[in-house]
């Protein structure tokens, strides 16, 4: 299996939306990952939230080459050799456990961990980890949080997750902490189930055009 590993510093320069992806089936994959590029977007995380998730990164990895295929929902170190093995590019939490930390750093596998308070930071800023997912990040205090955090936690860069749409993410995306935002809304599971693509390239496009236009 090819397998380029993108370590978070380059993922997060890859596109200011990392959707969050649940999938069903397997088999739409590809269309998906088509429909996502078509719209601006080459960085996807695969959940391992449904039975078909392991499959469909290996269907990626193996035939969609211009997309980065993460996968997300590691939950412990058994989740992480697993997606090494489907060939993911890189992988994401909503925690941070100990053990899962030092398994990547061991692996040397890329691992964007979740936090979500000033300890868990800490925690992964000791081990050598200076890129998180906030998680949840509405919950977690949302852009007050993250203002908070960009005093003590200086060399801290963040990919808040959780409670994000195209309503609020240019809000997130104007920190200097936030390099970018993951979100669901962009391929939502019932549209993917639908084979609804078109929409969802649709829906990439528009969010990725109202982030050139903030940004032009
Ligand atoms: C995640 O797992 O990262 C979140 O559940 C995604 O959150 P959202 O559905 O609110 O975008």
């Amino acid at each position: 299996m090819s397998q380029t590993l993108m370590y978070p510093p380059e993922i997060m320069a890859l596109s200011p939306i990392i959707p969050v992806i649940a999938i069903d089936d397997a088999a739409r994959a590809i269309d998906l990952a088509h429909a996502l590029i078509a719209g601006g977007i080459k960085v996807l995380e695969i959940t391992l939230r449904t039975p078909d998730a392991l499959k469909a990164i290996s269907l990626l990895t193996e035939n969609v080459p211009e997309a980065v295929v993460g996968a997300g929902t590691v939950l412990n170190v058994n989740d992480l050799h697993r997606v090494v093995d489907a060939g993911a590019s890189f992988a994401i939490s909503p925690g941070s456990t100990e053990m899962l930390l030092l398994e990547a750093l061991k692996l040397n596998f890329p691992l964007l961990p979740g936090v979500a308070t000033g300890s868990e930071i800490m925690h992964g800023l000791e081990l050598g980890y200076t890129h998180f997912k906030l998680f949840p990040a509405m919950s977690a205090g949302g852009i007050t949080a993250l203002k908070s955090f960009s005093g003590p936690f200086q060399s801290a860069r963040f990919c808040p997750t959780g409670g994000i749409s195209e309503d609020n993410f240019l809000d997130f995306l104007k920190l200097d902490n936030v390099l970018c935002i993951g979100g669901s809304w962009i391929a939502p599971g019932d549209l993917t189930n639908a084979g609804k693509f078109d929409e969802i390239t649709r829906l990439t496009a528009s969010a990725i055009e109202l982030y050139k236009n903030a940004n032009a």
